[in-house]
């Protein structure tokens, strides 16, 4: 059944107070459970979010084959892929899941074959795979794409080999991919132009403590020289297999905090994943305060406004793409005009049409960019979550404007945020789930 959030708006005042502990990330927990195809032994994950992309994943490897164990009580999720018994990537769900392709890795590595078919697109770009093609074909691999859409990858008879690949795009899953692949290729493999997000590092730490051998994970240079099967050593400490913050839900309430809290504290975080927005929020006027693993945004002093900021999505250490939706809203409130330029996805900003009809003033430049005419107020109305950010970036502006909103095709949301409505209820927010009628 599908479902809808009513929300009833505040009207701008300053309603919301109290905290909000972060779960692990999306996207390091869906690759260190596609990574979990390179163990010789069950892999045993903590702080692993309860959210729907989790769910997918979960069901594209029980449908191949694995044994997945879930603990709800101590956050753990245990992943034996031992027991797959196939090397197609079951089509209907990772249809649903872009982030599937990063299991093409692991399981060309691993078996030296994998079909799978082209990862699904979505709203905010056209999602191509050429930079994988390119870079298994380095590795050795020959390709062949049927006519069903599905791609048929074979690895040389003695395993992929090591190469070097330099990425015209810095891809995020493209790095965690080939990051993942080259951990048991023959000899070395150098990743050039890598990506830096936080979750590489965290999960070249997981591989590395894991038997891998990788180098340079953070930086635009990763070496990685292939060795064997991997495992987890249970003597290895906990805090190596538990899943780092989720940066973007942070930011996500970080933005909601800034605009309509008295007082809300951000727990279990890691601040520094966050310097591009917290430099941009301070900057604009927003109180933020942090410690090792709290933030904390306090309301501005009575009749203080905030100051329009330009922005440009960029590769981290950047401000992320995955944030400029939430913080969208936050300057249709500042005063004064915003640039906004999306530089990575080229559909990342058709979701700013529904907050004109908030009664936000925003005009696209072209399909990157947007100028954001910032001290509009906006009246509730009905939404639909264009994709999972934008789905978030409409709870906010919901949640500050005059009257009541409702919010559809919530899957979205849910996707990457979990029991949303319960968490921000807590700190105040009037938020209902619904069925659809
Ligand atoms: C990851 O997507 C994230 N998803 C996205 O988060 C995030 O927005 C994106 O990185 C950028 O930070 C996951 O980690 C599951 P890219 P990814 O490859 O890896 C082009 C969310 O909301 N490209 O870094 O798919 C591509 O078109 C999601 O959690 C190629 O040209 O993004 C884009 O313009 C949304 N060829 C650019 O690279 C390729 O083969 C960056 O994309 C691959 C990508």
């Amino acid at each position: 059944m599908t479902q809808y959030f009513s929300i009833e708006g505040s009207g701008g005042k300053r309603t919301l107070s109290g905290s909000i502990a972060i779960f692990g990330a999306k996207n390091a927990a869906l690759k260190a459970i596609a990574a979990s195809i390179l163990y010789k032994n069950p892999l045993t994950l903590t702080n692993v979010p309860n959210i729907e992309d989790v769910l997918r994943i979960t069901e594209v490897l029980t449908e191949m084959g694995a044994t997945i164990i879930r603990d709800q009580s101590m956050r753990s999720f245990t992943v034996d892929t031992n027991t797959m018994s196939t090397t197609t990537i079951t089509p209907e769900i990772a249809k649903r899941l872009r982030a599937s392709i990063v299991l093409t890795g692991p399981l060309l590595a691993r078996n030296g074959h994998v079909r799978f078919p082209h990862p699904g697109g979505c709203v905010i770009g056209e999602r191509p795979i050429d930079l994988f093609i390119e870079g298994y074909t380095k590795m050795g691999a020959t390709i062949t794409h049927d006519e069903e859409g599905f791609y048929d990858i074979r690895s040389p008879k003695d395993g992929l080999h090591g190469a070097e690949i330099f990425f015209r795009v810095a891809s995020v899953t493209g790095t965690e991919t080939f990051m993942m692949a080259a951990t048991l290729a023959k000899g070395t493999t150098v990743i050039k132009n890598a990506a830096m997000e936080p979750e590489i590092k965290w999960l070249a730490t997981m591989l590395n403590a894991s038997g891998a051998h990788i180098e340079g994970a953070g930086t635009p240079t990763i070496t990685i020289h292939g060795g064997e099967l991997l495992a987890q050593d249970k003597a290895i400490s906990k805090e190596r297999f538990h899943v780092v913050p989720d940066r973007i839900e942070t930011g996500s309430f970080l933005v909601l905090g800034a605009l309509l809290a008295k007082e809300l504290t951000l727990t279990d975080v890691v601040p520094e994943h966050l310097e591009s927005l917290i430099e941009l929020l301070t900057y604009a006027g927003v109180n933020i305060e942090q410690t090792a693993n709290t933030i904390t945004v306090r309301a501005p002093e009575e009749g203080a406004v905030f100051r329009a900021v330009n922005v440009r999505t960029h590769e981290y250490p950047g401000f992320p793409t995955d944030l400029q939706a939430p913080l969208m809203i936050f300057l249709t409130q500042a005063q004064g005009e915003s640039l906004v330029f999306e530089t990575i996805f080229e559909g990342r900003l058709n979701y700013t049409e529904a907050l004109n009809r908030m009664g936000a003033n925003i005009t696209m430049m072209d399909p990157h960019r947007v100028l954001v005419h910032g001290g509009t107020s906006l009246r509730g109305k009905q939404l639909e979550s264009p994709d999972l950010r934008a789905g978030l970036a409409y709870i906010i502006a919901a949640a500050i404007a005059e009257g009541a909103s409702e919010i559809h095709n919530i899957y979205f949301v849910d996707r990457g945020y979990e029991a949303v409505e319960e968490r921000l209820r807590a700190i105040g927010l009037s938020i209902v789930r619904h069925e659809e009628k």
